[in-house]
């Protein structure tokens, strides 16, 4: 997804080697283990079941999160499309957080697709709590659209990675659900949430009714995200995938670097996490520059209106230095860490930040 409010910037390919790349935890590279893991995958078609690679991807996926089964899909905004579009029916209102991504970054698919209506509102730190939702639920009369769906974002992207706390994500879950309401999580980084709060994937998301996960986020996957649920659920999803263009064949060669991604990506999030404080440590010295709120996995989200730059100004200026950051606002940007970005390059990117605003 591009976060700049300006047209991203392509860089060129010569230049990137040198560059500490902190857009997003999307430009991560295929490691060498994954290139020879994709280069060596046992294949078949997977729009008749018959890819192997996909299929363990899929088992070992719906075994994580303890649920009765998975769907590979090309990316997490396809796979939260047909958790949507299961979930609810044409003319219903969905409730999520007002800079969530599916409200915001999903080509209006919610809409299009789905036939809904966002309903959404602001939540501190990107959280909803169950009152906040119960106020917007329509009443059951008919002649108000109904509330097809509660969604909710772990972590939050637009907050700045915030943790959504596990008791107001159960309650909400546990509301919805007495109000015979299904809740889905966009999880695209259910993980750092997971290595943030301690606890398994499987114990904070056990209440919700489908959970879309990114492999191609934090851990290091090349491409695609998982979606997982009932096998009622999932059934109806290979439905809605294959509609959307989404079946994609011979698709073992990237669920070969996904396995990797979902065996291997979650242990070393931490490195991340501890180089998102870092950096906001640092940033947080520095004169014109102010943190939006705590940074608890691996996104840093920060204003800049104190150095009298916009965010584009900001981000070209820093371009200049060998390092990128997206604009998500006219004042405000946010930095992102990853697997292909160390500590040093944390230091590069820093020491840049301050030498163009000092
Ligand atoms: C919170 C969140 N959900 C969903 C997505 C969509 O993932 P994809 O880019 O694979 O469509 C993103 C991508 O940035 C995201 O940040």
């Amino acid at each position: 997804m591009s976060t700049s409010v300006t047209k991203p910037e392509r860089i060129e390919q010569t230049r990137i080697a040198a560059v500490v790349d902190l857009r997003s935890d999307t430009v991560t590279k295929p490691t060498p283990a994954m290139r020879r893991a994709m280069a060596e995958a046992e294949v078949g078609d997977d729009v008749y079941g018959e890819d192997p690679t996909v299929n363990k991807l899929e088992q070992r996926a719906a075994e994580t999160f303890a649920r009765e089964a998975a769907i590979f899909v090309p990316t997490g905004s396809m796979g939260n499309s047909i958790a949507i579009k299961i979930h609810t029916k044409p003319g219903q209102e969905v409730i999520c957080e007002e800079r969530g991504h599916i409200f915001n970054y999903e080509m209006a698919m919610l809409s299009f697709f789905s036939g809904c209506m966002p309903r959404p509102i602001f939540g501190e730190n990107g959280a909803l709590n169950w009152s906040d939702i119960k106020k917007k639920i329509a009443p059951g009369i008919y002649y108000r659209a109904q509330t097809g769906l509660v969604s909710l974002e772990n972590t939050h992207n637009m907050a700045g990675g915030t943790v959504y706390p596990q008791a107001m994500a159960d309650e909400v879950c546990d509301g919805a659900h007495a109000a015979g309401i299904p809740v889905h999580l966009d999880g695209a980084r259910i993980f750092n949430a997971s290595v943030a709060l301690g606890k398994p994937v499987a114990e904070i998301t056990k209440k919700f009714d489908s959970v879309m996960f990114c492999l191609s986020k934090g851990l290091g996957a090349p491409v695609g995200s998982l979606l997982v649920g009932s096998k009622k659920f999932i059934e109806q999803a290979r439905i809605y995938r294959k509609a959307l263009g989404g079946g994609m064949r011979q698709a073992g060669v990237l669920a070969a670097a996904g396995l990797i991604a979902l065996e291997e990506g979650p242990k070393r999030l931490h490195e991340d996490h501890a180089n998102a404080k870092f950096l906001a440590d640092g940033l947080q010295k520095l004169r014109g520059i102010k943190l939006n709120g705590k940074v608890e996995t691996n996104i840093v989200v920060f204003d800049i209106s104190g150095t009298g730059m916009d965010s584009a100004t900001f981000t070209r200026k820093l371009m200049e230095k060998n390092v990128l950051a997206s604009g998500i606002s006219p004042t405000e940007i946010r930095i992102v860490t990853h697997t292909d970005v160390d500590r040093g390059g944390c230091e590069r990117a820093l020491a840049a930040i301050t030498e163009m605003i000092s």
